[in-house]
């Protein structure tokens, strides 16, 4: 039988479906910012290439989930609220990368529904708390 410390152990990472789980929200993401007029502003101000973004973001939601951390040892004492700082983000963009965010999750379909809405919700707060005013 499992004891207290071996259950408790199950990570966000692993609940949520490891690596590929990551990477078919985040592609699922990244494909809804790239045909989904919805989110035109928030396209606008990534760059034409999204395969960076595609590799840097579920890098960097493993380790901020407690999983691999590469992102996080390839960008030592990184932040992203203070990276996103400089980046124009509005109320309307930061709106719209949580939405297709939150469609990324729901679309890619986790096993576990509750670490699924915690991730959802989680991601919005801090895409909502990049928006200046
Ligand atoms: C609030 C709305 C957001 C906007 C408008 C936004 C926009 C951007 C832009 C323009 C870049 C530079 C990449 C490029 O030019 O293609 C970037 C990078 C990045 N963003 Fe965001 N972002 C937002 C929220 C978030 C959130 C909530 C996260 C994490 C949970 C995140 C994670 C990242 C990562 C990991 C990178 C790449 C950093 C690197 O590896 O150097 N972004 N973002």
């Amino acid at each position: 039988m499992a004891t207290q410390a071996e259950t408790t152990a199950i990570s966000p990472f692993d609940r949520i479906g490891g690596i590929a789980a990551l990477r078919r929200i985040t592609d699922r993401f990244y494909d809804l910012m790239d045909d989904d007029p919805a989110y035109a502003a928030l396209r606008a101000m990534h760059a034409a290439d999204l395969a960076p973004m595609r590799a840097s973001l579920p890098s960097f939601l493993a380790g901020w989930s407690g999983g691999p951390r590469d992102w996080w040892e390839a960008n030592p004492g990184k932040c992203m609220m203070s990276m996103h700082a400089p980046l124009a983000i509005d109320r309307e963009t930061a709106r719209q990368w949580a939405e297709a965010m939150r469609r990324a999750i729901a679309d890619a379909a986790p096993a576990d529904l509750d670490i699924a809405a915690a991730l959802a919700d989680t991601l919005s707060q801090m895409a909502l708390g990049m928006a200046k005013g």
